[in-house]
């Protein structure tokens, strides 16, 4: 068992030996090494334990995919514990997956990450802010009376319209705050010119300082700030996933926006009526229930958000699945388009007594 684990390790190693720029005399005494190390394996165990387990396999695939595209924080960390962890959450994710959920688990770019881990490094730390020092009743609460409009439609997809641009990815920055505000201000762009712009997230994380950067914002502060100075495009001024660089202030306009307005909170009723007029910021808390490791489905967690909102994303439309009988939001996600399905997540919709799965209802904003 011991020679077993030994060996393990030994090829995990050679992964990194092997995918390293080495001179020749250095990788010559690396191969001696390894010859030193194989030749002590081999003789300590029986031939069996040179086999990989399953286990083991798939950890290697997932370092080839993912390994080189770890936080910085991480890199350095041994594999040892890395396969660990990793190991930890693939079981998990396998029993999640045996039993019948409404939505699937996978071992995507953050499966070797423990929950504290993520959430150090990707949510946002600036979130908890009071809201009803930007959302005020009477200033720009905007309380729809349901009874005196018409219905939504039944099922709305902003994606079909043109009015959404391809998934970005934040990256080892707690920017979502950039991001949901960005693609929001992208949506109405095109809702109201018939054009769709690749708006600048980095503007936002360099020059909005009443937020804070890779360390986290609210939506409605930026939507202040893009209101004041408006926003260039992401190829005048591209993501660098970075905090303190200096703004850039001399760039061209490309959309402008006469201010914003919050929904209604707690009410999953009136955010569907807004929802039906332009895609929503919004802020959910993501601690719970896995969200990190989301693979398909319609996701849900009976954790409905403690005002402790720590990740924010754009809802770009609504519907219900005929199969799980679920009503869902469609949400916009910043983690590349490999996560989740495309890049999005489909959310339980009517649940938590309007408080929404993650706490959804808590804090939309959209700008007008
Ligand atoms: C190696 O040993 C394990 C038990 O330790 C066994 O389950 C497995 O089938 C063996 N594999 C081979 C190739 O003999
Ligand atoms: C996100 O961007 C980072 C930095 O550019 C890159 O290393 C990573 O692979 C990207 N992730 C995805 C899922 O596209
Ligand atoms: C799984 O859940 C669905 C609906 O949620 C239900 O129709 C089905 O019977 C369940 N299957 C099992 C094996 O529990
Ligand atoms: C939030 O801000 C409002 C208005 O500025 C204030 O009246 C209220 O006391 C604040 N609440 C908390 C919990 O700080
Ligand atoms: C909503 O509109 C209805 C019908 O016009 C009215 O009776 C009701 O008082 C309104 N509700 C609120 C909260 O304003």
């Amino acid at each position: 068992m011991e020679a077993k684990k030994h060996n393990t390790y030994l090829s995990l190693y050679c992964l990194i030996f092997m995918t390293s720029k080495v001179t020749m005399s250095s990788s010559t005494i690396i191969f001696m090494f390894i010859l030193f190390i194989m030749t002590t394996v081999v003789s300590s165990s029986s031939p069996n334990t040179t086999q990989e387990s399953p286990i083991e396999k798939r950890y290697k695939k997932w370092l080839s995919r993912y390994g080189n595209h770890r936080p910085s924080n991480m890199r350095n960390m041994n594999l040892k514990s890395r396969f660990e962890i990793y190991k930890h959450n693939v079981q998990f994710i396998d029993k999640f997956n045996s039993e019948n959920h409404s939505f699937t688990l996978i071992d995507n770019q953050f499966a070797d990450m423990t929950n504290e881990e993520f959430k150090g490094t990707y949510l946002n730390h600036e979130m908890t802010g009071n809201r009803t020092q930007y959302c005020e009743e009477g200033r720009n609460m905007n309380y729809i009376n349901t009874s005196q409009v018409p219905p939504p439609p039944v099922s709305i997809d902003w994606r079909n319209t043109g009015a959404v641009g391809p998934v970005k990815n934040q990256s080892t920055c707690g920017s979502c705050w950039a991001f949901s505000a960005v693609a929001a201000v992208e949506g109405l762009t095109y809702i109201k010119t018939g054009q769709f712009l690749s708006l600048s997230e980095q503007q936002l994380v360099d020059c909005d300082t009443t937020n804070s950067g890779c360390n986290g914002g609210l939506e409605p502060k930026a939507f202040e700030f893009i209101k004041k100075n408006g926003l260039s495009t992401s190829n005048d001024y591209p993501y660098m996933a970075l905090d303190g660089l200096k703004c850039k202030s001399d760039l061209k306009v490309a959309a402008a926006i006469d201010g914003y307005e919050c929904v209604e909170p707690n009410s999953e009723a009136q955010l569907l009526y807004v929802v039906a007029t332009r895609p929503v910021s919004v802020s959910i808390e993501i601690e719970f229930c896995f969200f990190q490791l989301y693979d398909r489905g319609i996701y849900s967690c009976s954790k409905c958000g403690s005002h402790n909102n720590n990740h924010a994303v754009l809802i770009v439309g609504y519907g219900h699945d005929l199969l799980t009988g679920r009503d869902y939001w469609i949400i916009k996600n910043s983690y590349g388009q490999a996560w989740g399905e495309g890049g999005y997540m489909r959310m339980t919709r009517n649940a938590c007594d309007g408080i929404g799965v993650c706490g959804i209802t808590q804090m939309p904003s959209y700008p007008i």
